[in-house]
């Protein structure tokens, strides 16, 4: 195939509505040229964390009006939100998989040219990190300490799968994926750069071990955990066998 004549098709002129509104002229510029690439797969590793950075702004422009919404208890608007969020954090979950198609090799030419680059400096990452705190002071002031509730009473004494409930379900399916994303970015690092490397930073890559182990709703995890110690009364201890209904 021609490749030249291809790669200029890929561009685009620029000027008809679809590219004009799009401003596909300037989003197709974001990559390094052809010609620039240390090898193949640097296009695919530039366009995945590029796209990841944008489903991080839509998630976290959402979570902006996710927040809005609770303030004014329009829980039916929340959840449609937060199920737009869910999806963004799916895909940039199995997005990845797309990395564990590049060699071991392949990725050692591309790091060397990332310098001290980090994940962790994604100001996508680094907003999401710090919205949780944010939306469960809202979820508390309107749905607990607002209506005078706990999530005991939500959750088991006066359950009824209300809108309270249903919105603290997406708070935690948030917190869940979040962690799913960590542990398939964490096999992804594994894949690549092995179990026992260092970062980019100098860094041994467990210390992202922390992250795999942190919860932004703690107590949306605690009420399950207080439900099962309190239905329990036999916690802990062997129950008696179940009795197997004698042959008809
Ligand atoms: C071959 C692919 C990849 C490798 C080898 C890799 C490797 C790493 C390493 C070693 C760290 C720890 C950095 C440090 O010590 O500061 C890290 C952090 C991070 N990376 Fe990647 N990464 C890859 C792909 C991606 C992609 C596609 C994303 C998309 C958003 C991403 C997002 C992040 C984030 C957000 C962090 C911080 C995580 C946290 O603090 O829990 N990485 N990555």
């Amino acid at each position: 195939m021609d490749r030249e004549k291809y790669q200029k098709m890929m561009r685009g002129a620029g000027q008809l509505d679809y590219e004009i509104y799009l401003n596909t002229e300037a989003l197709l510029a974001c990559q390094k040229k052809p010609e620039d690439l240390c090898n193949p797969d640097e296009l695919q590793f530039m366009i995945v964390h590029q796209i990841e950075e944008l489903w991080m702004k839509l998630m976290a422009t959402t979570l902006l009006d996710i927040d809005d919404e609770m303030k004014a208890r329009n829980s039916f608007k929340v959840l449609t939100l937060f199920r737009r969020v869910h999806i963004c954090q799916e895909m940039m979950t199995s997005q990845l998989a797309l990395l564990e198609t590049m060699s071991p090799k392949d990725y050692q030419q591309i790091r060397i040219l990332l310098g001290n680059g980090s994940g962790q400096e994604s100001p996508g990452f680094r907003v999401l990190l710090k919205m949780p705190e944010d939306l469960w002071a809202t979820y508390d002031a309107v749905y607990l300490s607002g209506d005078s509730r706990t999530l005991e009473q939500i959750y088991d004494t006066e359950y009824n799968h209300d809108d309270a409930y249903m919105v603290a379900e997406a708070l935690a399916e948030f917190d869940e994926q979040f962690q799913k994303f960590r542990n398939a970015h964490m096999q992804l690092i594994y894949r690549s750069i092995g179990v026992a490397a260092n970062s980019l930073k100098g860094r041994p890559v467990e210390i992202l071990n922390a992250g795999l182990r942190q919860k932004f709703f703690p107590d949306l995890w605690s009420v399950r955990a207080e439900m099962t110690d309190r239905w329990g009364g036999t916690y802990g201890k062997t129950r008696d066998k179940l009795e197997s209904k004698p042959d008809a």
